[in-house]
Order: C-alpha cells, then structure tokens, then sequence
C-alpha cells in the first residue's frame, strides 16, 4: 500500500459530510429532524462506500474531503466502536491506494446523542469530552495528513445558540459566547494533539465565509448593518487565529475581549464559499435585521434560493489572506436539477479560482460540493448539490453532465 502523496499538487477534490451521506441512530440530528428517521434508508452510504469512492476515481480527483461520524464512533458514553473506527480506516486505505489524498472533518454539525444532552457546547466538559474523541481517533487511524477540526464553526454556533435551530436549540449570545470559547479551546488542543502525533499533518477549521453587503447603498444603516456582519461572520474567527482573541465589537461601545488558545494554530485555512446576502435595516425584524439574495449578476438564484456571486470568491480570498497561510477551498457547490446551471456554477468560480492565484494568492485547492446528492440540514433531499444523481427510491447514482465537465476542468486548468 503506498502511503505517500506527491505533496505539492493543487488538490482538486469533493467533499462531503458523514451525517449527510450515512446518517447514524445515534446522532442528535436524527431525532432533531424527522427526515433521515422516517427514510433512513436514503443516507445508504455507509454500506455503499465502495461503489461510491469509485465515483471519485472516474472523476479524476486526487483529493477528497470527508467527516467522521462521531456519533458512530462513540455511541455512548463510554463505548467506542472499533468497527466503525476500522470503518473509516478502511475508507482512507482505499483513498491512498488509488493516490487520492484524504482530509478528514472530525465535526461537521453533528454530536452523539448523549454528548448533546448532557455536555452541550457551553457546558466546560464538553472540551473534555470531544478531546476523548479526537484522541481515540489519533490513536486508531493512520494515513491522514489534512485535518479539520471543526466545520463552520459560526454556522454551528449561530445555528444553535442564536436561532435555535440547530441542536442544542439555544437562543442565547451569552451561552452561545461560552460555547465559541469551548469550540475554539477544542480546536487549539486538537491541533497541538494532531501534531504531535502526526509531525507533518495540515490541519484548519472549515470557514464559511459569504459576501456580505448592504441592500441599499445609500443607506448608512444598511451599510453598518452589513459592515458589522463582514466583521462577526467573516472576520472575526481570522483575527482570533491572528491574535488569540475574538473580539466582540458593539457598534457604540468597546469591545469585549475573549482569549480563545489558538493563536497560529493553523497550517491552512478552509474556506466554504456559496453566496452573497444583502442586509437590510428594519426594525419590525428580529435584531433589526432582514436578509435577502437578489439576482443582481444575472447568474440567477439556486434551488434554496442564494445567489450566484463568484465574485465574491475573490473578495473572500483576498480577506483570508491575510492569515498568510495557504488557502484551500474546502467547499463550493449549487443546489440544482439543471446540469448546466452546475456547470455555470462551477467554470465561473473556478474562472476566478485561477485570476486569484495568478495574482500571487496562496490557494493549494478546491473542493466542489458535492459527490453525490445528499441530506441538506433542515431542507430535506430535494437540495441536489451531487455531481452523481441519486435516486432516493433505488439508490441508483447516475453522472450529470457536470461530473464529466468537472473531470475536464481539473485536466484542463493549470493550477
Ligand atoms: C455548508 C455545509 C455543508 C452543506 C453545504 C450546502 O454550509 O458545511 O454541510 O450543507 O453548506
């Protein structure tokens, strides 16, 4: 088995999410969306990985980025299930067979059961509780040079302490602050963990980053509304990496200062980009704020309704570089039935994929969202991102045309 990657290839892969490819009984998401509970038969991936991971080798990736299921690891809360560790194991042994490199999430939204019931993120044990995670991860799986910790931590945090719509189902900014230190406290230990079993390992979090900007220019609320969003979402978790702080500015007062351990603790920083969202002053909303996607470009909407704004790509990576560490695009995809929709979407962001690095930005790779169909969080199965089709009554994967453009495009840029 060859256990070596050329290390300086761009990396041009997929990336997907356990949850939303296998599902697990004893995941918080199953019992907190009726979905995958009442069809669990549609998330077939954990048996059908083989024929799967030969999707990836008929597109010609050289990089895939997928998650562990914690909750499938560690079904309760003393009991590891080394079945589903060999599991994974075996995923990356056939990843690195046929010369495609592996980056492995070990959070992408989901928690045991157990774990989100009795040690949710703004309690202080969960950092213990997670370390255990990623220590019996570290002793057990080999192969695995592309780390990230965490996905989306703001989506999480926002998603559960803010709107309460993800599990643990808070709305609370000061829990939800407990809970970003905790978060960030896990990822600092995780990434001294990663090295110092793995000297050379890359290891980051997966950012969403979207552009953000106001709905009328000329509005000056408008205009801070979306100024303080750029700030909080976006730039924020940059500035904590830069200076072991978050700082949470209010618009009229001095900000707080949070300490959070993980200055410089990042070898590259993944960037989830999908959108931008224009922000609107209305004090008839909640927190005063309405958001909304416009077709402004002309590139249309997707089928959850965001907008198409590759443009924004280059705006978010040249803010990320500030970090000055490589950049590696860690998500990028479109819900949508039209294959040429996809294809739009994909041939203009990586367009300015290729103007970003000519103008000298460190980025090592792009990964589309997604492999093949999946569960999209609190949407359902109607949200295709796949480049494979699935039926979701046979189980049948069938390519769309994008899965053969994105074959060509990987051949043909040279990155
Ligand atoms: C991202 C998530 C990913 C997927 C895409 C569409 O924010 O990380 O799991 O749902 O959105």
């Amino acid at each position: 088995m060859k256990t070596e990657i050329a290390s300086d290839r761009f990396l041009w892969g997929v990336a997907t999410s356990a949850f939303q490819l296998e599902g697990s009984p004893y995941a918080d998401w199953t019992t907190w969306d009726s979905v995958l509970s009442d069809n669990p038969d549609v998330t077939s991936h954990y048996t059908l990985y083989k024929e799967d991971l030969k999707l990836l080798k008929e597109l010609g990736v050289n990089a895939y980025r997928f998650s562990f299921e914690w909750s499938r690891i560690q079904p309760r809360e003393n009991v590891w299930d080394y079945e589903a560790l060999a599991h994974y194991q075996e995923i990356i042994d056939i990843l690195i067979e046929n010369n495609i490199e592996p980056m492995v999430t070990l959070h992408h939204f989901t928690h045991p059961l157990w774990f989100i019931k009795k040690y949710p993120w703004h309690e202080y044990p969960s950092i213990r509780k997670f370390l255990d995670y990623v220590d019996k991860v570290l002793s057990t799986i080999r192969g695995v040079k592309y780390w990230i910790t965490f996905n989306e931590p703001y989506v999480l945090l926002l998603g559960g302490y803010l709107e309460g719509c993800m599990p643990p189902g808070k709305r609370d900014a000061v829990l939800a602050l407990d809970a970003l230190r905790n978060i960030l406290v896990c990822h600092g230990q995780a990434y001294d963990m990663i090295h110092s079993s793995i000297p050379d390992a890359m290891v980051s979090v997966a950012h969403n980053m979207a552009a953000l900007a106001p709905w009328r220019r000329w509005n000056p609320m408008d205009r801070l509304l979306a100024k303080i969003a750029k700030y909080f979402y976006n730039h924020s978790l940059l500035d904590a990496f830069l200076t072991g702080k978050v700082y949470v500015k209010f618009p009229f007062r001095k900000s707080l200062e949070i300490p959070v351990p993980i200055k410089d603790k990042l070898d590259f920083l993944g960037v989830n980009y999908y959108t931008r969202v224009h922000m609107r002053f209305n004090p008839f909303k909640k927190m005063g704020v309405e958001l909304r996607h416009r077709d402004i470009d002309g590139y249309g909407l997707t089928d959850m309704g965001w907008e198409i704004h590759p443009r924004g790509l280059e705006k978010v990576l040249r803010y990320a570089s500030k970090l000055d560490v490589p950049l590696i695009i860690t998500e990028n995809g479109i819900a949508t039935h039209s294959s040429r929709k996809k294809i739009r979407f994909m041939k203009s962001h990586i367009d300015i994929l290729e103007r970003c690095v000519r103008k000298g930005m460190d980025v090592r790779g792009y990964f589309y969202w997604s492999l093949i169909d999946n569960y999209e969080w609190l949407q359902g199965l109607d949200s295709r991102f796949g480049l494979y089709t699935v039926d979701f009554t046979t189980l049948e994967r069938k390519p769309t045309k994008a899965a053969f453009y994105y074959s060509y495009l990987m051949k043909s840029r040279n990155l």
